[in-house]
């Protein structure tokens, strides 16, 4: 069975809570804060962790709050040029989206997300899940891309 069909169809395994051996880190300094979300268990796959495409999906709405600053409007997605699952996210864990601006362009905007879990039971210990890097372009009414109006905020 895939992933997508156990995550949608339900939970085919228990919620793993197995020890998982991942050092305690501290959240970056250089990073904001934007976004926490806890994953339901509607979101995990077979293995009982979360789905893959579920975290994508958090890590591109986290990854664009910054740029939307600078964009002033619309805006999409070009390129997800990075992504790493660096630890499996389970149902339960307290995930923070720490997001940082590395380059703003003519028209497009690219942004660090780093993804920490507090896991259930563990809360206020932080580990590092994922890390990924994506690239936002301001968009016009025709869906063309136009220049970013911001270049500092
Ligand atoms: C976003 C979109 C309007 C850009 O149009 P385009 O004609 O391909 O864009 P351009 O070639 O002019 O490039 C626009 C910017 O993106 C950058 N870019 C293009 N390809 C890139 C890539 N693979 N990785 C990173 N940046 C990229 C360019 O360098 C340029 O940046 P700059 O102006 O700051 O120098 C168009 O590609 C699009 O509509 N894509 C679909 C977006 C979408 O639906 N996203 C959701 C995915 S489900």
């Amino acid at each position: 069975m895939s992933h997508l069909s156990s995550s949608v169809t339900g939970h085919l395994r228990s919620p793993n809570t197995a020890p998982v051996d991942a050092p305690e880190v501290t959240v970056p300094a250089d990073h904001v804060l934007v976004m926490k979300v806890i994953p339901m268990p509607a979101d995990s796959n077979a293995n009982g962790d979360i789905f893959g495409g579920w975290v994508m999906a958090q890590v591109d709405l986290a990854g664009a709050v910054l740029p939307a600053r600078y964009a002033q409007g619309r805006m999409a997605t070009i390129a997800v040029n990075q992504f790493i699952f660096k630890q499996p996210v389970r149902v339960g864990d307290i995930l923070s989206f720490y997001a940082k601006m590395e380059r703003i362009g003519r028209t497009s905007m690219t942004v660090n997300v780093g993804v920490y879990a507090e896991r259930f039971n563990n809360q206020g210990r932080y580990i590092k899940v994922t890390e990924a890097q994506l690239t936002y372009v301001a968009i016009d009414d025709q869906g063309k891309p136009r220049p970013v109006p911001l270049k500092h905020l």
